[in-house]
């Protein structure tokens, strides 16, 4: 199994549930670009100020903007060994900025509208993310259509990606995506 790994999908496609067991049981760091660009706003940092607003609205930071936080993040010592990624690449332009060969397998977890919306307003209740609005989740679904999609064919074409039903348990699903890599 390779061992520089994406996990790819629609919000609440549950990336972020299996990357954090994935990345436990595989020994890799899970670097999820979500979590990094909220913890830069919780810390008020000068990253922060610049993609909140855009992260509450469901839109996307910068290519340019992300394509230095992932290098920068890559570059560390613990990412030698490999990672798994969440939340990064999601356009285009960013899959092509990652170096050729910076990825040994990825996973489409498809999970579909209704029950993201479902998962993200019981998450809203639950911990109160400021994107997790219903208005704001169905705009993160477009935005995943428009921008993200095409790379379910970019790397279907150079023979990389699994597909992986993301409806069952948390348990479940983590099986699926150990066969996938597996396979
Ligand atoms: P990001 O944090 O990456 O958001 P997302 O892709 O919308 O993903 P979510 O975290 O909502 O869902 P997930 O698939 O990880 O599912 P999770 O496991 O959390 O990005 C946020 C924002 O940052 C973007 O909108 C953008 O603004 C910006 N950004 C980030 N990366 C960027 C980039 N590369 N370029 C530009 N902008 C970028 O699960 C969701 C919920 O479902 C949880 O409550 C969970 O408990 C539950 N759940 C999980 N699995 C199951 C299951 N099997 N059954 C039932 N419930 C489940």
């Amino acid at each position: 199994m390779g061992r520089r790994l994406l996990l790819l999908g629609p919000p609440g496609a549950g990336k972020g549930t299996q990357a954090k067991l994935l990345s436990t049981a595989l020994g890799i760091p899970h670097v999820s670009t979500g979590d990094m660009l909220r913890a830069a706003v919780a810390a008020g940092s000068p990253l922060g100020g610049r993609v909140k607003q855009v992260m509450d609205a469901g839109e996307l930071v910068s290519d340019d903007l992300m394509i230095e936080v992932v290098e920068d993040r890559l570059s560390q010592d613990d990412a030698g060994c490999g990672y798994l990624l969440d939340g990064f690449p999601r356009t285009l332009p960013q899959a092509e900025a990652l170096e050729n060969g910076a990825l040994d397998a990825v996973v489409l977890i498809e999970v579909d509208d209704e029950e993201v919306v479902g998962r993200l307003l019981r998450r809203a209740e639950e911990e109160g993310r400021t994107d997790d609005t219903e208005e704001v989740v169905r705009r993160r679904l477009e935005v995943y259509r428009e921008q993200t999609q095409p790379l379910v064919a970019y790397y279907q074409q150079r023979g990389m990606l699994a597909e992986v039903d993301g409806i069952g348990s948390v348990d479940d699903v983590l099986a699926r995506c150990v066969r996938a890599l597996a396979g």
